[in-house]
């Protein structure tokens, strides 16, 4: 299509389909009325600060989700001088699916027809944030603006699937709507061909939180119980746990200003729980949601991370490498790893090793943890067995005992490294009385840093990746 030819003229008459309000406090909202500006100023627009506009998606029941008030009064309260506008887009989106989605260009051009007319500096003050058909519709706004009224920035939570999957970017929400774009997938899981959520990246930075899938809380087998006793709003309920909860992690980062959730580049999720994505070098790295760091890049970028299942979502990444350097037998060994830092511990962490461990193998993994460690300075490993492998090597120990004594089986490590996500820090244990790395099974051994790894020397400055800009 002939983009040029759909750039809206601020001298065509346009009645607008959608209502909006700009959100005054409480329950108060004024209208404000695109063909007569005088309503801009008895309403209180003021149009020297930023303004962000909130876009509702599809609806199944005709009424307002309780989430847009939420927002506009998160976003007010947080941020003070700003003007906080709500569409309304009501009437066109409780139509069948299909329907509502045929409307989201008009919405769109109804946004860019308001934007012109209220005269806002587009490029740094404005900022659009649409939730699943209106992550579309924010986009469409975009694209009728170019040039200098370029948006400065769109946020798509959860944008939708069903119709918008696969279709080129001017048929969506995608990168050149704003100069900045961002987006929050949490609801891909896919049934029957189609995700509720769209899975291909559709921004500068697009954030996978659990893997973009399903959202933990939101308990996908309660679905048909829920649907026998609510009918289709049961149904309602359980989609929209996770396909909602990109509206409250992008609350939680205004909410929770000490606990930034930070997301790292990968190229999947599989990649991602293996904990080798953690890197923050050249942009790899970024923070979820209103403060992210908002550099523009060519491609779209896929950011993985893993979230708590109720706000504050945060949670802390780390990296753990361990070599085995040979063992009795090949396992399937249980670890039992627990953490100890300059600010708090961790906990006993049970990991279990599916793929049988090999001679010198480097096993890489991920591990999230609610609460900052601090520094690490101590590391408490124990291994154990399934019950299977403990009967055949009680037999063996019955049939050939080992010149009158007993032996356990032991395991060999080698270099044992963990890594923070959040700081970066990469920390070295060595066994605690260079008694060698070797470990019996159930045995505790305590590891510590190793020497010519002292916090001393190898402390950064903490400059904490969390940039508020
Ligand atoms: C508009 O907001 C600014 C603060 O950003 C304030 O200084 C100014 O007085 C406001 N104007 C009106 C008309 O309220
Ligand atoms: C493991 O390797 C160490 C040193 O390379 C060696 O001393 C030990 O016997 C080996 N153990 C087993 C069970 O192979
Ligand atoms: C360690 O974490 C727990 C929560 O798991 C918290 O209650 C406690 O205060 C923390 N300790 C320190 C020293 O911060
Ligand atoms: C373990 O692997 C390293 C590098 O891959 C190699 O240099 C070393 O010889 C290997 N050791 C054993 C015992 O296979």
């Amino acid at each position: 299509p002939d983009i040029q030819k759909d750039v809206v003229r601020l001298k065509e008459p346009h009645v607008s389909g959608s209502v909006f309000r700009l959100f005054l406090g409480g329950e108060d909202t004024c209208m404000l009325d695109p063909l007569q500006l005088h309503t801009l100023t008895s309403c209180g627009f003021n149009s020297s600060n930023p303004l962000i506009i909130i876009t509702h998606g599809w609806s199944v029941d005709g009424m307002l989700e309780s989430w847009v008030v939420r927002m506009a009064t998160i976003l007010k309260r947080n941020l003070v001088d700003v003007n906080v506008v709500m569409t309304d887009w009501l009437r066109l989106a409780h139509q069948h699916y299909p329907l509502a989605v045929q409307s989201t260009r008009t919405v769109g051009k109804d946004i860019a027809h308001l934007l012109q007319s209220l005269q806002v500096r587009f490029t740094n003050q404005l900022h659009l944030i649409g939730y699943s058909l209106g992550a579309h519709i924010s986009g469409f706004a975009g694209s009728f603006l170019r040039g200098a009224e370029k948006i400065g920035r769109i946020t798509g939570l959860d944008p939708a699937g069903p119709l918008f999957e696969g279709m080129s970017p001017t048929e969506r929400l995608s990168p050149d709507d704003a100069e900045f774009v961002d987006a929050i997938h949490t609801f891909t899981h896919e049934r029957l061909g189609l995700s509720v959520g769209i899975k291909q990246a559709v921004a500068h930075y697009d954030f996978y939180p659990n893997g973009g899938d399903f959202q933990p809380g939101c308990n996908f087998h309660n679905i048909y119980e829920h649907i026998s006793d609510y009918g289709i709003l049961g149904f309602e309920q359980t989609v929209k746990c996770a396909h909602e909860r990109s509206v409250h992690l992008f609350m939680d980062s205004l909410l929770n200003e000490d606990k930034q959730s930070m997301a790292y580049r990968c190229s999947d999720n599989s990649a991602f729980v293996r904990g080798i994505c953690l890197d923050c070098r050249k942009n790899r790295c970024n923070t979820l949601g209103y403060n992210i760091k908002k550099v523009r890049t060519a491609r779209s970028k896929k950011l993985y991370l893993k979230t708590r299942s109720r706000m504050p979502y945060k949670l802390y990444h780390y990296q753990f490498r361990i070599q085995f350097v040979n063992q009795t037998e090949e396992i399937k060994p249980t670890l039992i790893i627990s953490l100890q830092g300059t600010e708090n511990e961790s906990g006993e962490l049970f990991i279990t090793i599916d793929e049988g461990i090999r001679e010198n193998t480097t096993l890489s993994f991920l591990i999230t943890l609610d609460k900052d460690l601090g520094e690490l300075m101590m590391l408490k490993l124990s291994w154990e067995v399934s019950d299977m492998w403990k009967n055949v090597w009680t037999r063996m120990q019955s049939i050939f005992l080992w010149g009158g004594q007993e032996s356990k089986p032991q395991m060999m490590l080698g270099k044992i490294s963990v890594k923070a996500g959040e700081t970066q820090d990469r920390t070295s244990f060595c066994s605690m009385n260079n008694d060698g790395q070797q470990i019996e099974v159930a045995q505790d051994k305590v590891f510590v840093r190793c020497k010519e790894d002292e916090p001393a020397r190898h402390r950064r400055k903490h400059s904490r990746l969390v940039q508020i800009n």
